[in-house]
């Protein structure tokens, strides 16, 4: 399974999926690339550390779908088979959702349905919930929308703020991608 790794910053969870794949816990498989659509993500040093070719796509004010086009042609050059979006902070246009029919998941950090878009863990921590956590999903042409592939839960505690609700959410997801891939690579 070659995979593709999109992600827009930090790239926490892409490392998780690179060394994931490395260490054989995702079997069968391999990053073939990481693409930045911002040239100063800091997951671009982490996946070349790592050894990961990487791809900075940035919109420079283009249309959504031919920033896309771009970004298709370079998975495509690659032959992936399975695109992660991985804190990848666009939403992909219908081209794109359809040149990777059911081959693009992504992650979100909340119990989707609820709190899709920015800050969703500050969404749930207002919302006074008192369960959120994180979802694995196949992506459809909407924001962080699709079908479910898994869910981890996670307490939202009495004297939590939203950086360590955060902090515990994002422990969870880095294992969740893990498991995701494991259940697709099998
Ligand atoms: C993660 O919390 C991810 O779930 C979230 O962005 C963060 C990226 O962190 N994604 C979304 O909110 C998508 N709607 P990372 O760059 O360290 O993986």
């Amino acid at each position: 399974m070659k995979i593709g790794i999109l992600i827009s910053g930090r790239g926490s969870n892409m490392v998780a999926i690179v060394d994931a794949v490395r260490s054989g816990d995702v079997p069968s498989s391999e990053v073939v690339v990481v693409i930045s659509d911002k040239a100063d993500a800091a997951g671009l040093a982490k996946a070349r550390e790592r050894g990961v070719e990487t791809v900075v796509v940035e919109r420079n004010g283009r249309k959504r779908a031919e920033h896309d086009a771009e970004i298709i042609s370079e998975l495509k050059k690659r032959d992936v088979e399975l695109v992660c979006l991985a804190g990848y902070m666009r939403l992909l246009s219908p081209d794109f959702v359809q040149a990777f029919p059911n081959k693009i998941i992504n992650i979100h950090p909340s119990l989707l349905p609820a709190f899709p878009g920015l800050n969703a863990q500050k969404q749930a921590f207002d919302a006074r919930v008192k369960v959120t956590g994180c979802t694995v999903h196949y992506v459809d042409e909407l924001l962080d929308h699709g079908p479910v592939i898994l869910q981890r839960e996670v307490p939202r505690l009495p004297d939590d703020t939203v950086e360590s609700l955060s902090a515990r959410i994002l422990e969870q997801e880095h294992g969740a991608y893990v498991d995701a891939l494991r259940i697709l690579a099998r």
